[in-house]
């Protein structure tokens, strides 16, 4: 017998306010049509005045442990992935225990960035098999609005705020591919490319928040290369392969790297959740919000075999081949 983390619920949360692309043609020298083409974002959504990024976590993680039949009470621990924290401390993990009112338990952040979630429910799993949580409520949570340059149309115009969220649970499985669970994850990173994407500013440095800072192309280029040949590796230590798959949920950065990255692993579009439309960029919340869209609106089932892979500032990136 083997111990698996299988996921048994799911949930998220978006900000009322929608933006639509139209709405930065008044701001800065952009247009729909160039925001849809190079990145296939539409509309995003954006934290109210108040609202943060535990307010957000806390909401999606109610809803993923009432959809798992559980209350805050069965959640042993709480990870969440978030790179634009309410505070510099404490965590937004114990932001969200507090808020869903857990008797006990442990909690903390992962920080990542983009590939947040693969690394927290990669750290969520390992807690799980040795047997520190049973249960654990794994969360992306962010508001990026909060740190971009609105006078940078090369950056402004592809992020959004949200949250999602899952319980994993500690079920006996029999150590093959056909156990629902997480079945492998893959993780990386690479120092040496800080300076493609980060935030000009911090607590050791400036004192203050900062914003984002990206150069698009190169993040594109590395971000081909390395998402196919992280999946790949996932699911060859799975012991499966890509013809297996019934969902890629990929991070929701840009439709061009979703669709490439699914073209290198030969799977097709039908066979890939894509959320980017409407989400935009949400960093370490969007594979949570695809997972928690796609199970809500029936695509993913029961049994069926996902990758999950992202990539992001670090640059760090990985994926976790699990079955629902
Ligand atoms: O989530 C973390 C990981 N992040 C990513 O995966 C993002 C990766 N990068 C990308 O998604 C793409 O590189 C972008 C969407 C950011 C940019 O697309 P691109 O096709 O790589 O465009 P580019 O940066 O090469 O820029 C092409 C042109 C430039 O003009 P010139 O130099 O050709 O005259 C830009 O100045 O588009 C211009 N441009 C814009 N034009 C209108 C850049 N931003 C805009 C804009 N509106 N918002």
């Amino acid at each position: 017998m083997t111990l698996r983390s299988v996921a048994v619920g799911t949930g998220h949360y978006l900000p009322a306010r929608v933006v639509e692309n139209a709405e930065f043609e008044a701001k800065v020298d952009t247009s729909d049509e160039w925001i849809r083409t190079r990145s296939g974002i539409e509309r995003r959504h954006f934290a109210a005045e108040g609202e943060t990024t535990s307010s957000m976590a806390i909401a999606a993680a109610r809803q993923a442990i009432e959809a798992a039949g559980l209350t805050p009470a069965d959640i042993d621990a709480v990870v969440v992935a978030t790179s634009t924290p309410d505070l510099t401390f404490p965590s937004v993990a114990t932001m969200v225990q507090a808020g869903l009112r857990m008797p006990g338990g442990f909690a903390f952040d992962v920080q990542a960035v983009c590939a947040g979630f693969v690394y927290a429910l990669a750290n969520a799993d390992a807690l799980i098999r040795a047997g520190q949580a049973r249960r654990v409520a794994v969360i992306g949570a962010e508001t990026f609005s909060r740190i971009l340059d609105w006078t940078d149309r090369s950056t402004c115009v592809l992020f959004g705020d949200g949250a999602g969220a899952l319980v994993l649970e500690a079920q006996e499985g029999a150590g093959g591919p056909e156990d629902r669970g997480i079945l492998a994850t893959d993780l990386h990173s690479d120092g040496r490319f800080r300076d493609l994407l980060y935030v000009d500013g911090g607590v050791s440095t400036s004192g203050s928040a900062g914003v984002l800072r990206m150069e698009g192309r190169e993040v594109f280029r590395h971000a081909v290369e390395k998402l196919a040949e992280t999946a790949e590796t996932c699911l060859a230590r799975a012991g499966v392969t890509a013809d297996d798959i019934d969902w890629i949920v990929p991070h929701q950065a840009n439709l061009r790297i979703i669709t490439r990255t699914a073209q290198k692993m030969g799977v097709d579009m039908d066979r890939v959740v894509v959320t980017v439309q409407d989400h935009g960029n949400t960093s370490a919340a969007s594979i949570p919000l695809a997972l928690s869209v796609a199970v809500a609106d029936g695509r993913i089932r029961r049994g069926d075999l996902i990758v999950a892979e992202a990539i992001g500032g670090g640059l760090a990136w990985g994926s976790v081949v699990l079955r629902w």
